[in-house]
């Protein structure tokens, strides 16, 4: 194994400026990935490397980072048999989740239109013009690049699934951006009071913590004073009891630990020290948003929900709404 490889990625970390507790964790960020992507850590991690090393190399040309499909091409446009050798190689990196992505022409359909969560709160956050952005549960990166394309000066997105970081790794091979960076990381494993990022996100995360408000709380100690937090998280429709905590599964995850109603969240984000706190929307997931697609797994959203009522879970419990709220410290 060899670190070098995936250091490579992040020569353009050592350019972001910040406060001097950014600039301490950036400096040390090397050391840190180092040892996130030993072997030990992950059997997988060889396998992915040779399936990264035989990617094939083309010149950077075009980058469309503000479009549906996330778009990196050139002029030399590979053949059919090279576009299906490189679709079988970003295949071995799958399942691929959030997407859509379009490599050199190959359209990466992934589960989740990622597009379309973008599309509901792009108008509705802080300007990004030269901001440092993290964006927290960043899956492969998609909303990261998304961000770059709205002028952010870097975008750091930390995510603890190695398959996923592999999948961003596969999408920088090609698209040499030194604006945008996915870490190892749980938000966890952050500095305390980092106070650093002007925007931080926290999309598809809070339902899955145990301690929900721990959670809130890391969220604002990374952001600096006047920052703006974009948090996206599971609702439900409840005004008597204002939370679900789910007896077992809750649409087949078994990690989802509290589904608060609107209200509710809001009150935890006050209790954790946020305010200017807005509702910008809520939405039904749909089969629209969430399929299953050839780079995917099989299964997705309409085989979670009862046959018979798509309203609910299979478990019983209201189907998937998701809310996303804005709010300042
Ligand atoms: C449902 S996905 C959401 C991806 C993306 N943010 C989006 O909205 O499309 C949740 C992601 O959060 C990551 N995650 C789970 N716990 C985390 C933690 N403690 N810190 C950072 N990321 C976490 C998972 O690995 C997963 O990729």
């Amino acid at each position: 194994m060899d670190n070098n490889f995936f250091l490579q990625y992040y020569s353009g970390l050592n350019g972001i400026v910040g406060n001097p507790a950014f600039e301490q964790w950036r400096d040390e960020l090397p050391i840190k990935i180092a040892a996130a992507l030993q072997p030990a850590q992950h059997g997988d991690i060889p396998g992915w490397w040779k399936i990264l090393q035989q990617l094939p190399y083309y010149p950077v040309g075009k980058s469309v980072l503000s479009s549906k499909e996330i778009e990196f091409s050139s002029d030399a446009v590979p053949d059919m048999s090279e576009q299906a050798k490189l679709q079988q190689l970003l295949m071995q990196l799958g399942p691929w989740r959030k997407g859509p992505y379009s490599i050199h022409g190959v359209v990466i359909d992934s589960e989740w239109r990622s597009d379309l969560k973008w599309n509901r709160l792009q108008n509705h956050i802080a300007s990004l013009e030269n901001k440092l952005v993290l964006d927290v549960g960043c899956g492969n990166g998609y909303h990261c690049w998304r961000m770059a394309a709205m002028g952010a000066r870097a975008v750091i997105g930390i995510d603890p699934t190695l398959l996923y970081l592999m999948q961003y790794f596969a999408v920088q091979h090609f698209a040499r951006n030194n604006k945008v960076f996915v870490l190892p990381f749980p938000l966890e494993m952050l500095p305390a009071n980092l106070r650093s990022f002007d925007t931080v996100l926290s999309m598809g995360v809070l339902y899955h913590q145990r301690s929900p408000l721990d959670h809130l709380l890391a969220l604002r100690s990374c952001l600096q004073e006047g920052g703006e937090l974009v948090l996206e998280t599971l609702v439900i429709d409840d005004k008597k009891t204002g939370l679900l905590v789910p007896q077992d599964r809750y649409a087949q995850m078994k990690n989802v630990w509290f589904i608060p109603n609107a209200d509710m969240l809001q009150i935890w984000l006050s209790r954790c020290g946020f305010k200017d706190i807005r509702l910008i929307d809520i939405s039904k997931t749909t089969a629209e948003e969430q399929r299953a697609t050839i780079w995917s797994g099989e299964v997705s959203l309409s085989d979670f929900l009862d046959p018979d009522n798509a309203d609910k879970t299979i478990e019983g419990y209201p189907a998937p709404t998701r809310a996303i709220l804005v709010a300042r410290v």
